[in-house]
């Protein structure tokens, strides 16, 4: 994928197209068809099945999932800023505002809130289509007789920058220990990825496809790390041994947010392969922030390119018979502890929806790397 040429053009493109809040579609062109009106995802995967179902797996398609609108419905109906400040990138469509309003206000309204960043979101303005040139570099012509009159071709699908507009805060959004709490773009820019080329889009949309893996997905997580051993070495009584951990193919922070916490730890077994009482030892790799966002705890994120190593010394347990190493993953634990804070101090109307979230926050933990090593000779197991 081509990064695109850096200018006027592509920031002069961004600024109008994400003019927050985005404006209303207004009176579609009088020869649209109901099916190219309408705005909601289902219409367009009739005529673009490919995107509509790589679209609909991803988190894109679940930003207004009930961890977000457990917490939009106890707001007012008519609170416009209150809402703006999540939904302008949780589903920043003029259309979905309107509807997510009717919906807290028990009104009837058609559910589009609920697609979050659906395809209109990053798509359609004013009823217009604006989407990157074909692969082949070409664009419709004024002649081409296409639906919903063909589409604006623009370079800046294929650049960073259009993802900068909701994964990177402005400058002077706000900061925790003098780094923004959204800072993707930055890290990436001043990363090797950057520099040679590595759009967002090349990681996160491969061959254009609309799947925006990320700390979510175990495979996505393994394609950016790389994980290596060190093997057991008894010194006296102790046992020595290490796990590194090298941010080899993240484009950013490995992970880039507040929210993810990675665990590393080390520990002896015996023959049931349980883990032994007090041998065990963990690093977190996270950017630990208060639940109330009033300072930053610790911040052990691996930057691009660097590494991370937790060093394992433990007397040896009597009854161990091999070391065990592991890497999990806890994708959502800034949310776990969040949501039952708020179940505590009470949820209001989003009590339901804040349990659900809470449990999914739960359900969503991985392990990306365990191995096992012999502490009798060098023999290993995979
Ligand atoms: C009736 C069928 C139909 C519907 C409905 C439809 N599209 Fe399309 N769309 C097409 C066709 C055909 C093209 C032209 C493809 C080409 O010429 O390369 C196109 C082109 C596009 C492009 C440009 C593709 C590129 O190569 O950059 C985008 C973006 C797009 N559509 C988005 C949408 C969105 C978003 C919706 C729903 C809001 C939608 N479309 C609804 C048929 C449809
Ligand atoms: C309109 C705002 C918006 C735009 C534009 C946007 N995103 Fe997102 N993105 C979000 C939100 C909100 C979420 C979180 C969804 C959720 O889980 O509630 C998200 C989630 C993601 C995730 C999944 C993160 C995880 O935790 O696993 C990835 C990866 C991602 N986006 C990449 C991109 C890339 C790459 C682009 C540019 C092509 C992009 N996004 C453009 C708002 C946006
Ligand atoms: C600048 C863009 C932006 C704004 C504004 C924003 N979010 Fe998010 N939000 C994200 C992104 C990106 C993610 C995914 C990364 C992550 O997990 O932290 C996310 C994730 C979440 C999640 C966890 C995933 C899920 O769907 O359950 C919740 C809950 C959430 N946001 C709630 C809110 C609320 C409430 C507000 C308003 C007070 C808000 N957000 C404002 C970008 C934004
Ligand atoms: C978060 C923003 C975002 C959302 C949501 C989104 N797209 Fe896209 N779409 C993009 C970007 C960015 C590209 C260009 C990717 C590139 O150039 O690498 C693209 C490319 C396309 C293309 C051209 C694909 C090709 O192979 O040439 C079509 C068609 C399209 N999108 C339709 C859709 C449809 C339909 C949906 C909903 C089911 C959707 N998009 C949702 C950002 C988005
Ligand atoms: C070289 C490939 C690569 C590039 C370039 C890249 N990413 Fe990622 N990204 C990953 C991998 C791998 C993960 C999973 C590991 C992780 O969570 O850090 C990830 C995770 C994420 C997540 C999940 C949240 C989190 O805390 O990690 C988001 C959001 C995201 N990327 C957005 C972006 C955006 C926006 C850009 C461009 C500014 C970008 N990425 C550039 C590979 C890449």
């Amino acid at each position: 994928m081509t990064a695109a040429a850096p200018g006027e053009d592509v920031a002069g493109f961004l600024a109008r197209h994400w003019q927050r809040p985005l404006a209303a579609q207004g009176a579609a062109p009088e020869q649209f068809t109901p099916q190219e009106t309408a705005l909601d995802a289902a219409a367009c995967g009739a005529c673009h099945p490919d995107q509509h179902r790589d679209w609909s797996a991803s988190l894109h398609a679940r930003a207004m999932g009930p961890g977000v609108l457990g917490q939009l419905v106890d707001m007012a109906p008519g609170a416009h800023e209150e809402h703006q400040a999540c939904i302008r990138c949780h589903a920043p469509l003029a259309e979905q505002a309107a509807d997510l309003s009717a919906a807290i206000a028990g009104r009837r309204n058609d559910s589009l809130h609920k697609q979050g960043n659906t395809c209109a979101a990053c798509h359609v303005r004013e009823h217009r289509r604006h989407g990157p040139p074909r692969r082949d570099g070409s664009a419709p012509k004024p002649e081409d007789k296409l639906p919903h009159s063909g589409w604006q071709a623009s370079a800046a699908f294929g650049d960073s920058r259009f993802c900068a507009s909701c994964h990177q805060f402005e400058a002077d959004d706000f900061a925790l220990n003098g780094k923004l709490l959204e800072n993707t773009y930055a890290e990436w820019q001043a990363s090797r990825h950057a520099k040679e080329g590595r759009t967002c889009q090349s990681c996160h949309m491969p061959e254009r496809r609309h799947l925006w893996r990320g700390v979510h997905d175990a495979g996505m997580v393994k394609s950016g790390v790389t994980v290596a051993a060190a093997p057991p070495r008894l010194e006296g009584n102790a046992v020595l041994a290490g796990l590194t951990l090298v941010n080899s193919g993240t484009g950013h922070h490995f992970p880039t947010y507040v929210t993810p916490r990675v665990v590393v730890e080390i520990f002896q077994a015996g023959a049931d392969g349980r883990p032994l009482d007090g041998t065990r030892q963990e690093q977190v790799i996270a950017r630990q922030v208060a639940l109330d966002l009033a300072r930053e705890i610790a911040d052990t994120r691996i930057a691009p390119d660097a590494e991370a190593r937790l060093d394992y010394r433990r007397p040896r347990h009597p009854r161990a018979v091999r070391i065990d190493y592991r890497v999990r993953v806890e994708p959502d634990a800034f949310y776990t502890e969040f949501y039952r804070s708020l179940l505590a101090s009470g949820a209001g109307k989003g009590e339901k929806m804040i349990r659900r979230a809470l449990a999914d926050s739960l359900a969503s933990h991985f392990t990306i790397h365990a191995e096992s090593q012999s502490l009798q000779d060098g023999e290993r197991k995979p």
